[in-house]
């Protein structure tokens, strides 16, 4: 076969990802890490036919994520990566069960967001993510860790970067669990904080805040950011929050804070991923939008930019002024 053509076939099979999420989702990398199994013996354990799973597990073998032995199928070290405990966010990141893995399933309807600008996400599961996640609570502390993961590699540069010890206190609106807001404050002991989340996503940063023994120069309020927001701060910092939201919510949300303080720090990727595009697209309805765009949308709030700074590699700190 011509070497593009099979390129080609390769880039758009759905086969390995979906056998991949699959088997972290019946957990087989765990199941079968430090004791092997054949498919006659698992299929009963994880409820699923013992011929489907014996094809799954060829087909994870092939991949190298699986091996034979005389005693049936074990997970390799490579398999080893899509374990609970492998400290690398993807065993999360795919679980069907998990809010990513189980959004990630709605780019079956891609066709229909490329068509409309609509989310997908609705079209399989009835209503948008975030109402999922206020209905499914292992949705959202999926969802919650899932963050709290991705910026521990972040963090260290998020807090070298940019000199926050300006503010006296900065509102980290959509802040989930506070691992960020935390590490700011530790760096920084003259300032002080306040976490604007969902109540259930608000509860959690309350403990982590306090186990930072943050609890006395913190406040979290749990509430949503189409309200108006707490007053006071001098800085309102929108970490990865805008590219979830179509341009119409991001307005709501930019005026919510352009109404509450002077200063907006909007944190994005600024379109670096094709991939992360098409995925905000999908999952929200949202975009990750250039510098020009967010400078527009924030001009309508009266907000300026007044500088870029590079946090880390695929996010950017804008700094805007009112
Ligand atoms: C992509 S996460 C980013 C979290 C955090 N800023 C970070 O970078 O780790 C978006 C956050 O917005 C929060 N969120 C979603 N809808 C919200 C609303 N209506 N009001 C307040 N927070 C909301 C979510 O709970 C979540 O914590």
């Amino acid at each position: 076969m011509d070497i593009d053509v099979r390129r080609l076939r390769e880039m758009s099979g759905l086969v390995t990802p979906m056998a991949l999420r699959v088997a972290v989702t019946l957990g087989l990398p765990d199941r079968l890490r430090d004791e092997p199994a054949t498919a006659d013996e698992l299929a009963p354990e994880l409820a699923v036919d013992p011929l489907g799973l014996d094809l799954l597990l060829a087909h994870l073998t092939m991949l190298g994520v699986t091996e034979g032995t005389d005693a049936g199928y074990r997970t390799t070290a490579f398999g080893a990566l899509l374990c609970v405990n492998a400290d690398n966010n993807l065993n999360n990141a795919l679980n069907q069960n998990s809010a990513a893995g189980r959004a990630d399933l709605a780019f079956v309807d891609l066709l229909h967001s490329v068509r409309t600008g609509e989310p997908a996400y609705p079209v399989r599961y009835g209503q948008g993510f975030w109402a999922d996640l206020t209905e499914q609570p292992h949705l959202r502390a999926a969802f919650d860790e899932q963050m709290t993961d991705r910026q521990r590699d972040w963090v260290p540069q998020v807090v070298r970067n940019y000199d926050w010890s300006r503010f006296g206190t900065l509102v980290d609106v959509g802040g989930g669990h506070g691992s960020l807001l935390a590490a700011i404050l530790t760096a920084n002991p003259e300032m002080r904080g306040h976490l604007v989340d969902l109540e259930e996503t608000a509860a959690g940063a309350r403990v982590v805040l306090d186990l930072y023994g943050l609890g006395g120069r913190t406040e979290v309020t749990g509430g949503s950011f189409f309200d108006p927001l707490p007053t006071g701060g001098d800085a309102y910092l929108l970490f990865d929050v805008l590219h979830d939201w179509d341009d119409e919510d991001a307005h709501r949300i930019l005026a919510r804070c352009a109404e509450a303080g002077s200063r907006v720090l909007v944190v994005e990727s600024l379109g670096e991923s094709t991939e992360f595009d098409l995925v905000m697209l999908v999952h929200f309805g949202g975009r990750d939008r250039r510098l020009h765009d967010l400078e527009r949308l924030a001009a309508v709030h009266g907000l300026r930019l007044e500088s870029v700074h590079r946090l880390t590699e695929g996010r950017s700190l804008l700094e805007f002024t009112r």
